[in-house]
């Protein structure tokens, strides 16, 4: 079992979007029984809540199911999950701290955009103080750095369908 974790600050916004488009994309390519994915925030702003309504208007438009609820987190993540994808450098250095702190200093933590040649070190930008535009941008932003991501662990854990 390939198990993917992805994070960014609240956890309402755009790592629970990420998690539905790769879900999404899983089932589409039938490996479904291959992964685990999840999606949790550096912060505890968020704790319990569902996404944000602008989350759900966008994923309810590109028909993806969401039925997340945002959690922080937490020390087994680093255990638990072979790939974390941090969305932006703020989540990644966040991550990188509680890694240290929770005994996994050599854990290798990966930006969302790194999968994408041309997009190395850029952020999945924070979308929660703009308008409606903002999500629109994060779901292609999401959707093209997921594809490669996919192919990139096909090709790794050689899974052909
Ligand atoms: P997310 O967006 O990290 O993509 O879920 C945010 C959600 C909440 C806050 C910031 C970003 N906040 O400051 O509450």
């Amino acid at each position: 079992m390939i198990r993917v974790l992805f994070v960014c600050l609240g956890n309402i916004c755009r790592s629970p979007l990420a998690e539905a488009i790769f879900v999404n994309k899983v089932n589409a390519a039938k490996l479904q029984t291959r992964f685990k994915c999840d999606s949790a925030g550096t912060s505890d702003f968020h704790i319990g809540e569902l996404p944000d309504d602008r989350t759900i208007k966008c994923a309810s438009k590109y028909n993806l199911p969401l039925k997340h609820r945002a959690r922080q987190v937490n020390r087994t993540d680093f255990r638990d999950f072979e790939y974390i994808l941090a969305m932006d450098e703020n989540n990644l250095r966040s991550l990188n701290n509680l890694k240290v702190r929770y005994g996994f200093a050599d854990k290798e933590i990966h930006l969302m955009r790194d999968f994408v040649t041309e997009t190395q070190g850029m952020p999945v930008p924070d979308p929660y103080y703009g308008g409606d535009e903002g999500f629109e941008e994060i779901y292609h932003i999401l959707d093209g750095a997921i594809d490669s991501f996919l192919a990139q662990i096909k090709e790794t854990h050689q899974l052909y369908v």
